[in-house]
């Protein structure tokens, strides 16, 4: 029988369980955790139970009742890990497992002082979608299932330790020099958004359900950069309805943190190069914040679904956006999606079956295929609805679809037959099916005009036309979201004396935003400019976000001159980069 979800071996025959209680207790020496997890389900249940693991040292299983259950693992598979199979004798509503992870686990980060903004301290973090929570804690780890979870997480002092829960308290750990933190998370979680985070870290609050953390060396900055969101959350409510998560805080983590952010409930991680000092980088937490409502309440059910996350999400980043700083601002945004869009799809190839919005991924690995094809197409996608049926009637649909999914895990066939009950012809007018079960884009697909848009492109048609470059007073007072689309609409290479003149009118090897300096970067490595090599290398060893790392090793690994600097800064750096980061760059370096 094929599996539910081809990313576990979950299976809801064996009990579906609701409640998760956690003890950790973290060894920064050997980058392991000893841990117990305590699994409880709706009622008691007796025979197999199979929970996903990966890397797991289980040492004992027990039932309710402190009874040893029979256990074993499975035979290891490239993409879902071990399965765990335990047999329930008698029926039991309780398992609890000991186990130890490796210190290979996927989803932590361990990273020694050096790798922090103090220098002092060790810290680790965890990223659990979209699968590997399985590699610290045997579950069932799919998104159909969503359990309320308990923790007690032990570290030494002077560590914090955060969660995407409520924090309960914490008093002294069991060791001399340890201490236990405990939280509580209420509302109930599909296990990808289980997180945890611990390092020399401290809190600011910036509105009355919204609280920074960073360490105490960044803490100032963050503060500054993401003094808005308070505004945000409210104007998202006005938007999508009551925020149902109690509290919106976030972690500015260190660099090597492999993704912009993360929107673990209660608890966003954020990149530090979000901190640009001009607050210019805001929109990716107008993102993290709008999955609090299209993801965290209304959750794709496996990841063949995943565009109902993401294209859902970049939809209702844009809104708010729109709300706050008008509507060209989020066109522009509009503009850049689309065309990092194009990029993502022309490396798959237009007719590639990652480029449809539901998609098929039994035995493959989710992580070798993330793209912008969730995102963008799906936001194009709902854009193209919003424009067909009028703004009035598709908030009415989105405010419909949040009331009656929330807490729920869907799938694309649920969303298109809830979709032809609300609005009955639509699909068929969108070209519904072709959008979402098609390759590439259709050709009704929408397009983003503005003023501000316009200028640039015409700057460009004049550089790629003449070779004239635009000039200091022609740039005047442009945002950095013109920047990049003109970054990223210059031909894929210039001349490398272009670049040099470039550089020198507008600084853009020193600009303070990343968006801007790794688009820069990215076409001056492919142009062969040489004075942007030492930039890049320093961006290539001080950050993680796999986001930038990737197209810079495919622009150096593109030219001959530059495919051994590729190797060299890669394998300084490989120690400090995520492991899926790290398997990403070395697939594009064995390219
Ligand atoms: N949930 C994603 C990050 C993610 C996706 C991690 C899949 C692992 C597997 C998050 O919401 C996200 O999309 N982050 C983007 C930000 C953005 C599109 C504004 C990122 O990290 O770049
Ligand atoms: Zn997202």
């Amino acid at each position: 029988m094929p599996r539910l979800d081809p990313h576990s071996f979950f299976d809801p025959d064996h009990g579906v369980a609701r409640h998760l209680h956690l003890d950790l207790d973290l060894d920064f020496g050997t980058h392991v955790v000893d841990a117990t997890a305590t699994l409880h389900f709706a009622e008691p249940r007796e025979g197999t139970l199979v929970l996903d693991t990966r890397d797991l040292e289980i040492l004992k299983v027990t039932d309710g009742e402190g009874r040893d259950l029979p256990w074993s693992l499975g035979d290891a598979d490239p993409v879902l890990g071990t399965p765990l199979r335990i047999e329930r004798g008698e029926p039991t509503a309780r398992v609890r497992v000991r186990y130890r992870t490796s210190p290979g686990a996927l989803a932590l980060q361990w990273l020694s002082p050096p790798m922090t903004a103090g220098g002092e301290h060790p810290y680790v973090f965890s990223q659990c979608q979209p699968i590997h929570a399985r590699t610290i804690v045997p579950l069932q780890d799919s998104p159909r299932v969503r359990v309320r979870y308990t923790a007690n997480v032990t570290v030494p002092e002077p560590l914090v330790a955060v969660m995407s829960a409520a924090s309960v308290g914490d008093g002294p750990g069991p060791r001399p020099g340890t201490r236990t933190w405990r939280f509580e998370m209420p509302q109930p979680i599909p296990s990808y958004l289980l997180a945890l985070a611990v390092g020399h870290l401290a809190s600011r609050d910036l509105d009355p359900r919204c609280r920074i953390w960073a360490e105490p060396e960044v803490l100032e900055a963050a503060a500054w950069e993401f003094a808005g969101i308070g505004d945000m959350l409210r104007e998202a409510e006005k938007l999508f309805g009551p925020y149902e998560w109690d509290r919106f805080d976030m972690l500015v983590l260190p660099p090597a943190f492999p993704y912009g952010g993360m929107e673990n409930p209660r608890l966003t991680f954020l990149t530090p190069t979000l901190l640009a000092g001009d607050r210019s980088l805001v929109n990716v937490a107008a993102h993290e914040l709008a999955h609090s409502w299209t993801g965290n309440l209304v959750t794709n059910a496996t990841m063949n679904d995943f565009w109902l996350n993401e294209g859902f999400t970049v939809y209702a980043e844009r809104r708010i956006l729109e709300a706050l700083e008008g509507e060209e601002y989020a066109a522009l945004h509009a503009v850049i999606g689309y065309r990092s869009l194009l990029e993502d799809m022309e490396r798959f190839g237009m007719d590639s079956p990652f480029t449809r919005l539901h998609t098929d991924l039994a035995g493959i690995d989710p992580d070798s295929v993330y793209s912008l094809v969730p995102y963008e197409k799906g936001f194009l996608f709902l854009t193209l609805v919003e424009r067909t049926i009028g703004r009035e009637a598709w908030d009415r649909f989105l405010g419909e679809y949040i009331r009656t999914f929330r807490f729920q895990s869907i799938t694309t066939e649920e969303f298109r037959a809830f979709f032809d009950e609300q609005l009955p012809g639509v699909a068929e007018k969108v070209r519904a099916d072709e959008w979402i079960e098609g390759t590439g884009l259709p050709d009704n697909c929408p397009e983003f005009r503005s003023e501000r848009l316009e200028k640039v492109e015409a700057l460009v048609e004049r550089f790629t036309s003449e070779g004239m470059l635009p000039t200091r007073d022609e740039t005047d007072g442009w945002s950095p979201e013109e920047w990049q689309i003109f970054l990223k609409s210059l031909p894929r290479e210039i001349d490398p004396d272009a670049c040099r003149r470039l550089d020198e009118t507008f600084g853009l090897t020193g600009s303070g935003n990343y968006e801007i300096l790794v688009n820069w970067l990215v076409l001056a490595a492919r142009s062969g400019y040489e004075p942007a090599l030492p930039r890049v290398r320093e961006v290539l060893l001080g950050v993680g976000r796999m986001k930038y790392l990737k197209p810079l090793y495919e622009a150096l690994v593109a030219r001959e001159e530059t495919r051994a600097l590729a190797r060299e800064v890669f394998e300084e750096a490989k120690d400090r980069y995520h492991p899926i980061a790290r398997t990403g760059i070395e697939a594009i370096l064995a390219s």
